[in-house]
């Protein structure tokens, strides 16, 4: 039977709000900054698997059918053909500081769950201290805490402000720190607000006009590249490739084409050493 779009988006916005006031109330006053992610038992990590497994443990019940693909437990079979796909803190930096923007992000997609190939059919974004919810249904639209959203629709590259986030290793970094210097020059100016899936939502009501990003995990990018397109942005890769973990180009469809041909012409997805 046809899966019913508008029930597993009100689940996933459900999910989301209540995995955020797990993760926020387990937040303590003053993370312990030197150490996180050394070990198992540090704080980002055990809310990380906590909400994730607060995520699982719902889904088990309601949706028995379905696969589920983690940041934190990877991935469960099902036999539904369907996949919940979750990142239980989206922002882990931001989390562990203390700034303001990480967000849950819960996804259900048919097909692999793999970005080249997927259909993403309903997600939801919660920015837990914003208190901003983001959600979106295939063919319905999206919305920001119940209100439809559209992409900003900016006038010429230079007037667009980019959001943009860069990977964890030294030698990916190099090569976004290269591609920013082409960028930065070209565009009103650059954010790197810290979650991959806020930015995209950010795409999605018109905060931001274009983002990109290399080296994105599914999670980051599954429920937030629906929120975009659903709210008119163009989300794809360099050279008509789709959206993956090479690249992820999104904003209104003109400007986008202008970054994506800029990106091709940086190398942006490159070889790295
Ligand atoms: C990260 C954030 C960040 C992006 C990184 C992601 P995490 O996710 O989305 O903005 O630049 O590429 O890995 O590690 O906080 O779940």
């Amino acid at each position: 039977s046809e899966p019913d779009v508008t029930a597993l988006r009100e689940l996933a916005r459900h999910l989301a709000l209540e995995a955020g006031a797990l993760v926020r109330g387990g937040r303590p006053d003053r993370v312990e900054v030197a150490g996180t992610k050394s070990s198992d038992v540090d704080p980002v990590t055990a809310m990380d698997r906590a909400s994730e497994d607060l995520l699982r443990r719902r889904l088990a019940v309601q949706r028995p059918e379905d696969a589920v693909l983690g940041e934190e437990g990877g991935g469960t079979p099902g036999t539904s053909g369907l996949t919940w796909v979750l990142d239980p803190i989206d922002g882990t930096v931001n989390y562990l500081y203390g700034v303001s923007s990480w967000a849950v992000s819960v996804a259900v997609v048919a097909g692999e769950p793999d970005p080249a190939s997927w259909t993403v059919l309903a997600g939801a974004v919660h920015s837990v201290v914003d208190g901003v919810t983001w959600s979106a249904g295939r063919g319905q639209g999206a919305d920001r805490d119940g209100t439809a959203i559209q992409v900003r629709r900016a006038a010429s590259l230079a007037t667009c402000l980019v959001g943009t986030g860069f990977g964890y290793a030294a030698e990916r970094r190099e090569q976004q720190a290269r591609v920013l210097v082409e960028v930065l020059p070209r565009v009103r100016d650059v954010r790197r607000l810290g979650s991959a899936a806020i930015d995209l939502c950010l795409v999605g009501d018109g905060s931001l006009d274009l983002y990109y990003e290399r080296g994105l995990n599914p999670w980051d990018m599954a429920a937030g590249g629906l929120v975009a397109a659903e709210a008119g942005a163009r989300v794809s890769g360099l050279h008509g490739a789709p959206a993956t973990v090479d690249m992820t180009v999104a904003g209104t469809p003109e400007r986008q084409a202008e970054l994506v041909a800029l990106l091709e012409s940086t190398g942006a997805d490159a070889a790295v050493r």
